[in-house]
């Protein structure tokens, strides 16, 4: 049987090009700066989202936690979006390691009001932690995989400066933004200091981010990264996909969305509660109500028919379209998912 996987777009495996690439792919240690795949990939990166430099990381993860502690001393806080993946699902490492304390904020629909980014930019004072940092997260991975619009997005991180702040944003899939509202990139990555994007999810590499911001920035997250152990050496290998991630990838994306849509116009149709972001991009969310027990089980019953998805809480079910999911699988994931969930 055939395996549709929704799970996330992190499941995609490397295409035959990429693979092709990894084995011609010139290397040296990168440590030493000496891995020529690994530079290219930086600078091209860099240029694209118009920062300085960038760096190579291990994970969007890594990428963020590396910002954290390249803007922010021990004691410092952070404002963060209450559904952030930074907040809910990087591990605590914001706490565990960089010791920065979250302030968290409503960031329903995937992006703070000002009011609320101002409340936490209080005066100096021994009794608070000082607001150091916005982080933002687009395309908002909790939030539906909405698309932000640039607009909007800009307002706020505007805002944020006004007040002294730092601003890094959690681009994990900023291209999905960029694609789905139709500009370049540097729309979102030009009003904030850094940016963390994942060549790993929809841009179909294997492995890896890259952060970007100034070169000196990028030259203490370099500090940063060797204190986590990721210092990668011959890392051109992975290098090698990022690159065509990062140079042929982004428009495909396109297609993602279509599928995306599609399946969120079946589901919809099936009779199912499908969440409605403003800007889709490549997430379907979708909420099902019923006999609790049969609920528990829906994920598995359409892994067991094929179909594989996460639930995201009780009832709320996420799908992730991606580089090897076609119209095709769109079309019978939808079906099984509404008779599976018709039984609930
Ligand atoms: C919005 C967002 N940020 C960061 C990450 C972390 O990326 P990684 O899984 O590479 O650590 C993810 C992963 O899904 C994500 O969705």
């Amino acid at each position: 049987m055939k395996k549709i996987d929704l799970r996330s777009d992190t499941v995609t495996v490397p295409t035959q090009e990429m693979r092709e690439a990894m084995v011609s792919a010139e290397v040296g240690d990168d440590v030493y700066g000496e891995d020529p795949t690994v530079n290219r990939l930086e600078a091209v990166t860099a240029e694209k989202v118009g920062k300085e430099a960038g760096l190579f990381v291990t994970s969007g993860t890594q990428g963020n936690l590396i910002a954290i502690l390249a803007h922010c001393s021990k004691g410092d806080g952070a404002i963060l979006g209450m559904d952030s993946h930074i907040y809910n699902y990087e591990g605590g490492g914001i706490a565990a390691i960089a010791g920065v304390l979250p302030l968290l904020v409503d960031d329903t629909g995937g992006i703070m009001s000002e009011d609320s980014i101002k409340k936490w930019c209080r005066p100096h004072d021994v009794h608070f932690a000082p607001a150091r940092l916005l982080c933002l997260e687009n395309t908002h991975n909790r939030q539906g995989g909405n698309a932000v619009s640039p607009q909007d997005f800009k307002e706020v991180a505007v805002a944020a400066k006004e007040e002294g702040l730092s601003v890094h944003l959690d681009g994990a899939r900023i291209f999905n933004a960029a694609v789905a509202w139709g500009v370049d990139v540097k729309e979102y990555t030009s009003v904030v200091d850094s940016v963390q994007l994942c060549l790993s999810k929809g841009l179909g590499a294997p492995v890896g981010s890259i952060l970007c911001g100034s070169a000196e920035f990028i030259e203490r997250a370099r500090h940063w990264r060797k204190r986590l152990g990721g210092g990668m050496r011959q890392a051109g290998v992975i290098a090698a996909c990022g690159l065509i991630a990062i140079e042929k990838m982004v428009n495909r994306l396109e297609e993602d969305h279509k599928n995306a849509a599609l399946l969120a116009e079946l589901l919809e149709d099936g009779g199912l509660l499908v969440e409605k972001p403003r800007k889709r991009t490549n997430m379907v969310y979708f909420v099902v109500k019923g006999e609790e027990n049969k609920v528990k089980t829906l994920a598995d019953r359409c892994a067991a028919k094929g179909v594989l998805f996460n639930a995201l809480s009780e009832g709320r079910f996420r799908l992730v379209t991606h580089l090897w999911i076609d119209e095709k699988d769109v079309k019978e994931a939808a079906k099984i998912i509404i008779e599976e969930a018709s039984c609930c």
